[in-house]
């Protein structure tokens, strides 16, 4: 079983502490007292939204039941691609999967959940970063998508991309996937949400291959107990892209999470996801970018 089937952790009863406000990017104590009272009000968490950001990657086909077969999370580049982490999609010598092995499913809020053809794609074509260094740095990978994901779909965009976006100490962010809903037991149904603080790189040398250049450290807010990375998924700042969960160390109390610099593999993933999406979704693109500027492509 590869290591990509390590899937992000969170209790069950995982509190949530301060909110990314969405509309306004910044935190305030009022804003997690309004969020407290959403919870209690049984409202979608405002962290919901980045639900529309995600796709489950999965393997063709389930072996007992529907959603079994998932096994990473990635995050909608444009019409036509998702990205992922490098380690969801090669094996140990760095080759990488067959793309005709795989689909992706968006839109799907529950993983367990039926979902319809037409939320789901085959892949066409998987690029790896050309400098990946297995569990160090560059983790990342395109997919290219057999078909464009349309526009109009309102529970599915691409994730908001800030160039150069400044992701600095104390910064609170959340990070979200299917995982496990604790160690070793099952992934989990519904997208799970926790919330990290930015630490300095220190706070992770316990992090075996912890890289300054190229990772972002975290600490989890809350005692949300923490296994690797639902790998593939987003770090999101400020309702920004900052980081991907890449590969990291097993279940071992640690209280760091590990993410790729987003920043730091940007230039290579815009060069990709451009070049993936040049031929005949340009158009579909535009619809992507509502706020130019703010959009990824
Ligand atoms: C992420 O990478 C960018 C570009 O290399 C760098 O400027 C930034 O300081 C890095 N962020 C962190 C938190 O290390």
């Amino acid at each position: 079983m590869s290591d990509c089937q390590l899937i992000f952790c969170v209790l069950l009863s995982i509190q949530f502490g301060a909110v990314v406000d969405g509309a306004r990017g910044t935190f305030s104590q009022s804003d997690d007292d309004k969020f407290q009272m959403l919870i209690a009000g049984g409202i979608v968490p405002e962290h919901g939204v980045f639900v529309r950001n995600l796709v489950s990657i999965r393997t063709l086909n389930y072996i007992s039941f529907h959603g079994d077969n998932h096994f990473c999370t990635g995050v909608i580049t444009s019409s036509r691609t998702i990205l992922t982490a490098a380690h969801c999609v090669t094996d140990n010598h760095k080759s990488i999967m067959h793309p005709r092995g795989l689909m992706v499913i968006f839109g799907a809020l529950k993983r367990l959940e039926r979902y319809n053809e037409d939320e789901s794609r085959r892949v066409h074509k998987i690029v790896v970063h050309p400098h990946y260094r297995r569990y160090e740095i560059n983790d990342v990978a395109i997919l290219q998508l057999t078909t464009v994901i349309p526009a109009n779909l309102r529970h599915v965009k691409p994730v908001i991309k800030r160039k150069r976006l400044a992701v600095t100490e104390g910064m609170k962010c959340v990070t979200m996937g299917w995982g496990q809903v604790y160690p070793h037991g099952p992934y989990a149904d519904e997208v799970m949400f926790l919330d990290v603080i930015i630490r300095p790189p220190q706070h992770c040398k316990k992090q075996k291959y912890f890289k300054k250049e190229g990772n972002i450290c975290t600490e989890p807010i809350n005692e949300g107990q923490v296994c690797p990375g639902d790998l593939g998924g987003p770090l999101i700042c400020q309702s920004y892209m900052a980081g991907i969960i890449g590969a990291s160390m097993g279940c071992q109390g640690i209280n760091s999470i590990k993410f790729i610099n987003f920043s730091y593999v940007e230039d290579w993933v815009e060069k990709t996801v451009l070049a993936l999406s040049a031929n005949r979704c340009k158009i579909s693109l535009l619809f992507y970018f509502p706020f130019v500027t703010h959009i990824i492509f």
